[in-house]
């Protein structure tokens, strides 16, 4: 029904039928080593097609017996699907090869996986009782990234994906054209193989929450590399959440993290992390590349109550003229520090890959030679088809 402008106008009945509507229940699965913003594509996409996203990690157990050791244990794996500010429930622990049957147990309409393949013991698709009984629903694979290729990076300690990364006191690029910035590209198969990640003001958009400070809301500001962004940064997050309402965080640009890190960080350029940093439920806002040094400009501009900075793991180098970074924050009396009480850190987590490389390198190669396999086999079914088509 219309009304005299036009608008869809909906009756009594109409009104209550759509407020009794049942909710549409999404159940995505996986290992969700290293959450990536590839996932959190994913996990935002699953959740645009219904009401209530239900999310199943696998456990440590089963990933070493499926696939090889993770890279992050599963309570860490459970922390960082729980802090994706589109999950509504984690299931803890999820069977490695889903079945409808576990589908049903959630209450779930549907299963959501990205267009990657996936093989069961067999060779055969995962997912193909699913689609089936017509329970499966596909989303877009985020294209450039994957735990597979996180690793790879760390393996060879690649600077390619670095962006604008000079020195700052020679000039000199340490990128490209320097000995080692070699390319992961050593894949052939397109999930897992590095294809370039493209960052655009759609994708930005998709991630960003578009909530806006309210009068009277206490805006906390944090600064940092967020590397690979893990369960530590989203402990150090929640705590900063609690001493106001609005949380900004503050990305380093590659070059600085250069800067204080090594020419070799960050793993992730600053694209990719503030991706990873925007879908977590603690962030309201990123500042794309802030000054390393927190000036009176930036606290006015974004009007910044407090500053906040984290126990462990913080790297409070001196700025390029050798003062505190925090110094302005300090001085107007709105600095605090919060106690993650997480070790963890983007250095432990290079090191955990690299302590176990030979591994990780035959867990890489064995994956993309399984997806090979099978996109082989579907590109001969393909071309029998067409054959048989003529
Ligand atoms: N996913 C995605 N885009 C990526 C990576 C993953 O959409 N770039 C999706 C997968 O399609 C799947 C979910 O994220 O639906 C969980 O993926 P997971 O099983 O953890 O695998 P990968 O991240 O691909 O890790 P690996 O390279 O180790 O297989
Ligand atoms: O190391 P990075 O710059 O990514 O850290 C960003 C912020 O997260 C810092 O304030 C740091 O102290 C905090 N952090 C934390 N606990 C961790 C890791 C990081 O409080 N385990």
């Amino acid at each position: 029904m219309s009304d005299s402008d036009g608008n869809t106008v909906f009756t009594d009945k109409e009104k209550s039928a759509d407020a009794v509507k049942t909710p549409v229940r999404v159940y995505c699965v996986g290992c969700y080593d290293m959450v990536h913003f590839g996932h959190a594509n994913s996990i935002r996409q699953a959740k645009l097609m219904g009401d209530y996203l239900i999310v199943g990690v696998h456990s440590d157990a089963d990933i070493i017996k499926y696939k090889g050791p993770p890279v992050m244990n599963e309570r860490e794996r459970y922390k960082m699907i729980r802090a994706l500010k589109w999950v509504d429930e984690v299931v803890e622990g999820a069977p490695y090869y889903p079945e409808l049957e576990e589908m049903k147990q959630y209450d779930a309409d549907f299963i959501v996986h990205g267009s990657d393949i996936t093989v069961d013991p067999d060779g055969n698709e995962t997912y193909r009782h699913f689609r089936a009984a017509g329970k499966f629903k596909e989303c877009q694979r985020t294209a450039g990234v994957s735990t597979t290729d996180l690793v790879g990076r760390m393996l060879l300690m690649t600077k390619t994906h670095h962006l604008q990364a000079h020195n700052p006191v020679t000039g000199d690029d340490i990128t490209a054209d320097k000995p080692g910035a070699t390319s992961t590209s050593t894949m052939r198969s397109p999930y897992t193989g590095v294809s370039q990640f493209l960052p655009s003001t759609h994708i930005l958009h998709q991630f960003a929450s578009g909530i806006e400070p309210k009068p009277g809301d206490r805006i906390i500001y944090c600064a940092g590399a967020f590397d690979l962004f893990h369960a530590g940064h989203v402990d150090f997050l929640a705590e900063a959440l609690k001493l106001g309402d609005y949380v900004i965080v503050g990305l380093h640009t590659d070059s600085e993290i250069n800067r204080y890190d090594g020419s070799n960080y960050p793993i992730m350029n600053i694209h990719e992390r503030t991706l990873s940093v925007l879908a977590c439920r603690h962030v309201h806002e990123v500042v794309i590349g802030s000054p390393y040094k927190i000036t009176e400009d930036l606290l006015n501009h974004f009007k910044i109550d407090i500053v906040v900075c984290g126990t462990r793991n913080t790297h409070v180098e001196p700025c390029v003229d050798g003062s505190d970074p925090y110094e302005i924050p300090k001085k107007k009396g709105i600095f605090r520090q919060v106690d993650s009480k997480s070790e963890l850190s983007t250095q432990i987590i290079v090191d955990r890959i690299i302590a176990n490389r030979l591994r990780f390198q035959r867990r890489n190669k064995a994956k993309e030679a399984k997806e090979m396999r099978l996109i082989d086999i579907m590109e001969k079914k393909k071309q029998e088809a067409c054959a048989q088509e003529t």
